[in-house]
């Protein structure tokens, strides 16, 4: 049993910086009861406590993960579902680049397993509690970036590791899997879309390890001439919230507007490919 208000329940992933952070406190903001990841405690306990001083909304709690395991994804899951035990709002936001080819705790390469397995595994897992507190979104945050799956190679296990393409492919599956997510929960009150928050100014790649100090610093020194990640935060907000897209599903959104997939995307035989190959490197298939 819930000790909580009757507020509606917002999930938002990595909520430490970026606009993970700007999503949850405007979230906040709407008086909805916030529940935000974090890897490091420390960082995460800071976090909680600016949202809660920038919105006077103190129904905002931080919880523990690391999206690279999928041990933590599920012991997350199982003791957000008993806490809460609804969710009207899941903002799958986490995402990582990695400049060289790593491998997460699964033994899966480390862009595939934060930005695509994760999210995959996450909503499945909260899919009953996401269902029984229709209606109820999930927004996935993607990127538009102009690459193509590589279904023979997913993992770089035989091309040269290059790791805009890498975090490009892995973001690539967020739309394979909003799209064949939306099919399969046709008509169920739980709808799913995709975003699409636009070029913006923060943390990205610079926790992804390994990354070598000329980059380190080129990346630094560009950040300043970036935009500041609330028109992101509003385009993320429009999908959260907006009533006009009340039932929409399976769409692919930028500036507040639809936005056209990569055809790649659109097709469903590829789409339930990587639904497969997601299931069994998730082990959701067994
Ligand atoms: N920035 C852009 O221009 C841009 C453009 C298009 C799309 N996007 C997408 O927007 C989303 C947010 O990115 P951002 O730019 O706001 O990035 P960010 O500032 O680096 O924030 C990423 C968040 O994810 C968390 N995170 C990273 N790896 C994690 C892991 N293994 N387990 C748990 N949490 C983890 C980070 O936690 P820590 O604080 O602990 O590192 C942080 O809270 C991503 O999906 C990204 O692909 C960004």
């Amino acid at each position: 049993m819930s000790t909580f208000s009757d507020a509606k329940v917002a999930l938002i992933t990595g909520a430490t910086s970026g606009l993970g952070k700007s999503t949850a406190l405007a979230m906040a903001k709407q008086g909805w009861l916030v529940v935000f990841t974090a890897r490091d405690p420390q960082k995460g306990e800071v976090t909680r406590q600016e949202i809660i001083h920038a919105s006077g909304n103190s129904e905002v709690a931080v919880m523990l993960v690391d999206v690279s395991s999928q041990t933590s994804i599920r012991e997350f899951a199982t003791v957000f579902s008993a806490r809460y035990s609804r969710l009207h709002l899941l903002v799958n936001n986490v995402g990582n680049s990695f400049t060289t080819r790593q491998i997460s705790v699964d033994g899966i390469e480390m862009s595939l397993a934060v930005n695509h397995l994760a999210p995959f595994l996450l909503t499945h897992l909260l899919l009953p509690v996401l269902q029984q507190s229709t209606p109820s979104r999930i927004v996935n945050v993607g990127t538009r970036l102009n690459t193509a799956m590589d279904f023979d190679d997913l993992q770089w296990e035989r091309r040269r590791f290059r790791g805009l393409s890498a975090y490009a492919q892995s973001k690539l599956g967020n739309l394979h899997f909003t799209f064949a997510l939306a099919r399969r929960l046709q008509a169920s009150g739980v709808t799913v879309n995709c975003v699409h928050p636009g070029v913006f100014r923060s943390g990205l790649g610079s926790t992804g390890g390994d990354i070598p100090f000329l980059l380190k610093w080129i990346t630094g020194m560009a950040q300043p001439f970036l935009a500041s990640s609330d028109t992101a935060t509003k385009r993320v907000v429009y999908v959260a919230l907006s009533p006009e897209l009340e039932g929409m599903t399976g769409k692919y959104f930028g500036n507040r507007q639809q936005i056209e997939p990569p055809p790649q995307t659109l097709d469903v035989s590829a789409q339930e490919r990587l639904w497969q190959i997601s299931e069994t490197l998730t082990g959701l298939a067994s």
